[in-house]
């Protein structure tokens, strides 16, 4: 029975999902739902029962609560007092995580899932990090490499390792996002997206956000803790791209995002230390094509991790569950923290390296 037609009878059998599943609202009803959240969800409907869905699009909202059968919420007050609402995944734009989270935490939800990019300032981070600490609920981020079993399995072989990486190069190699949203997912609605011309300086800032974001806190950990990153070096790439030198104490770090109009993709992550070298390859965001890859070199002996049937978006949801159930803590809030820094500090200076160039 495909996963949809099984969210429908869980719901429709008692009204109340399987027995046990954890109620979940979603909060916003964009490609990233449509196309990502929802047909994991789908996936996981033992687990976790859509209860609620909110966008101030209403004809959108409507629609896509229409397909799974439920109501959609008139606005995100009504999902917030929603008692069966125990998650609350925030996939709205970024201009509005950092208010409907620290909304969903203090209204007292078990947990709340933000999407990518956590927010828009250090000062929001912060507030979200007290928030999380001071309620109790779990505040996951939605970069979904940081859940993929490839780099799970990397972060337990590599305390044996000492990679104690000289570089790390992020290369990342993707046709434009709309390709894989239109073949990797039902879409209910397509929305053509405006055009937006940003100068180069918000350009490169945008693409830290969102882009380079989701290997950011991989990299962060691959560094010595509390490291500051400097950016030497910082181009834009046309069509759309990025190509950035940092270094971060001894190590050299490459950033580099192409955007192409063709199929090719390489998603890599690698750090080369003196007597190591680690490499995960990812799958592209949108695909539902199993988790990443790993491999571990050290003295003529390699360890690796082969594709798994679960990529990083399906692991971030299980790890929600876990956690929801008590069966592991909540992630440090202060990580959180410390990644959204190092990530803005990247973004900030080699928006600003532009800006010199510029001038
Ligand atoms: N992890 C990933 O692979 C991945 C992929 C794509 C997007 N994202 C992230 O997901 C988020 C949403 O991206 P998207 O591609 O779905 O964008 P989108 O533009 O397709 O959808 C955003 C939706 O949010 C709605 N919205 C606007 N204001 C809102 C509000 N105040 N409250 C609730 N909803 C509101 C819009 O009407 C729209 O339906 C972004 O943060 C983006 O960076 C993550």
């Amino acid at each position: 029975m495909v996963d949809r037609e099984r969210h429908l009878m869980s719901l429709g059998r008692d009204g109340h999902g399987y027995k046990g599943a954890i109620g979940v609202g979603i909060v916003g009803a964009g490609v990233v739902t449509q196309a990502v959240h929802i047909p994991t969800l789908e996936r996981l409907v033992d687990t976790f029962c859509i209860r609620s869905i909110y966008d101030p699009d209403v004809s959108k909202a409507q629609h896509v609560a229409g397909h799974l059968g439920i109501e959609a919420s008139s606005d995100f007050e009504q999902l917030l007092a929603d008692s069966s609402v125990e998650v609350v995944a925030i996939l709205s734009p970024a201009a509005f995580h950092a208010g409907q989270a620290l909304a969903a935490m203090q209204a007292g939800k078990k947990a709340v899932l933000v999407e990518k990019p956590l927010c828009q300032s250090v000062d929001e981070a912060e507030r979200l990090a007290a928030a999380a600490i001071q309620t109790g609920a779990a505040l996951l981020v939605g970069a979904m490499h940081a859940y993929d079993p490839a780099w799970i399995a990397a972060q337990s072989e590599l305390p044996a390792a000492s990679l104690s990486p000289t570089l790390i190069r992020s290369n990342i190699v993707l046709p434009p996002n709309g390709q894989f949203e239109a073949c990797a997912s039902e879409v209910f609605l397509t929305q053509e997206r405006p055009a937006v011309t940003h100068s180069p300086e918000v350009l490169m800032r945008l693409h830290i956000l969102e882009l380079a974001v989701h290997d950011l806190p991989l990299v962060r950990r691959l560094l010595t803790d509390g490291v500051r990153p400097r950016v030497v070096m910082a181009r834009i790439l046309s069509p759309m791209g990025y190509a950035i030198t940092l270094e971060a104490g001894d190590v050299l770090v490459e950033l580099f995002a192409f955007i192409h109009e063709h199929w090719q993709t390489d998603w890599t992550l690698e750090a080369t230390g003196r007597l190591a070298h680690l490499r995960l390859c990812f799958t592209p965001s949108f695909v539902s094509a199993g988790s990443g890859t790993m491999s571990l070199s050290r003295d003529g002996r390699v360890v690796r991790h082969d594709a798994s049937p679960e990529n990083g978006y399906f692991s971030e949801w299980r790890e929600m569950a876990r956690i929801v159930r008590g069966e592991k803590p909540p992630p440090d809030p202060n990580q959180h923290l410390a990644d959204y820094r190092f990530v803005l500090d990247i973004a900030e200076q080699a928006s600003s390296l532009l800006f010199n160039v510029g001038q």
